[in-house]
């Protein structure tokens, strides 16, 4: 797109290539806390790094317990991971996809330093109950919103609603920028911690001002000029296409409601947006003649339809064992503390939507209506041959 171009060649060109010398990251950090009504913007290098940055604002550290739902990417866990915190599992609601958080609080201990709800997929998590949860425990949210661009609870944006929120805008997202992310926070004093730790507390006085003598340990997560510049030319299509993607979805609920056995996720009535960065689904093999959730995709995707399945039980894969075993890990925690953690880890709500899980992406929403019917014929014709598809 040439606006797009000719933006990012003013980046190239003129050679202020980083935050401090350019224009770019500044005004997207304006435009997109604007954008959702929220006091602070921290463009970072990507949502990792603003998951991060987010956790350092809050002091997690060795010896804390974080709550977080098993069904998500990766990144979430390893974000709590990387501050050598432990990740507490909390079951998932199978029909939301969100975080149950009706059994958070039996997860509660006095290590428990933070809550961290994912809005998957654009989907929005129970806020009405974790913030009530957050207040009365007062122990402090953050929202994993990194697929949840515009997604609102009650006509307020996500990432606006806890303590902090953070975005992705990796290239697959519904705000794309290559790789980049945002922390997001009304709190000025988690403002200046989390923007501090993104760039060593080495902040210039243009850049809100470096206390030295409050400065501590930090990193360069910072956004380069670049992402910023295709960032901004984005997000005046966003909005746009968030109405085609939820108009999309509507007709394909609408639609799926005479396909049983193909459930779409429940949003809770406090949910008055949707991003549909996925469009999310639970397949019940009883409605295909008990045929195998892979031969469903299979024979789907051979319609043309690229649907995947959904995230696997992240709270049983390897890497946690393994990093719960390393030099590092050991170092901080007893076996006995791991060992009660994995006592602890049990998820089978969780267990059961990975087998069931499974979803479209965000760009296929952006198809049109007819694409939409296309996909429901796809499921309805794996329906009705779904017992020759199991030989
Ligand atoms: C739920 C969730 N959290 C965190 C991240 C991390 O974002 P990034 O890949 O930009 O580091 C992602 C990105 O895919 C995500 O989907």
């Amino acid at each position: 797109m040439p606006e797009d171009e000719k933006d990012w060649l003013e980046v190239l060109r003129t050679g202020r290539w980083w935050r401090q010398e350019g224009r770019f990251v500044r005004e997207f950090e304006k435009a997109w806390a604007e954008r959702l009504g929220a006091r602070h913007c921290i463009a970072t290098a990507n949502g990792t790094s603003a998951l991060m940055a987010s956790l350092h604002a809050l002091e997690v550290g060795p010896k804390d317990e974080v709550l977080v739902g098993p069904y998500t990417f990766i990144a979430t866990i390893n974000a709590i991971l990387l501050h050598y915190a432990l990740p507490v599992f909390v079951d998932t609601d199978p029909e939301s996809m969100m975080i149950d958080a009706a059994k958070i609080e039996a997860a509660i201990t006095p290590r428990t330093r933070c809550i961290m709800p994912v809005h998957l997929g654009g989907n929005v998590a129970d806020m009405d109950r974790i913030l009530e949860i957050s207040k009365k425990r007062n122990i402090p949210v953050i929202e994993d919103a990194c697929q949840a661009h515009l997604s609102e609870w009650r006509k307020q944006k996500v990432s606006t609603l806890g303590h902090l929120g953070c975005f992705s805008f990796h290239k697959l997202k519904n705000l794309p920028g290559g790789e980049a992310g945002a922390a997001m926070t009304n709190d000025e004093s988690l403002y200046r911690r989390a923007y501090g730790f993104h760039s060593h507390y080495r902040t210039p006085p243009n850049e809100g001002g470096a206390d030295r003598a409050a400065s501590r340990n930090g990193i360069n997560l910072r956004m380069a000029e670049f992402q910023a510049a295709i960032l901004l030319r984005h997000l005046t299509r966003l909005e746009e296409q968030a109405r085609r993607r939820d108009q999309n979805a509507a007709h394909l609920t609408e639609l799926l409601r005479e396909t049983p056995g193909v459930v779409p996720a429940r949003m809770y009535s406090g949910c008055t947006r949707n991003a549909y960065h996925l469009y999310m689904m639970r397949y019940h093999p009883e409605a295909f003649a008990g045929l195998p959730r892979a031969r469903f995709l299979q024979a789907v995707r051979a319609e043309g339809i690229p649907i995947g399945q959904g995230y696997g039980p992240l709270n049983q894969d390897p890497f946690l064992e393994n990093t719960l075993s390393s030099r590092t890990y050991r170092a901080v925690y007893t076996e006995r503390e791991i060992a009660q953690w994995r006592e602890r880890n049990h998820c089978p709500a969780n267990d059961r939507l990975a087998q069931e899980g499974m979803w479209l992406g965000q760009t296929v929403l952006l198809g049109e209506k007819r694409d939409m019917d296309d996909i429901a014929t796809a499921i309805r014709k794996v329906q009705r041959s779904a017992e020759a598809l199991k030989t």
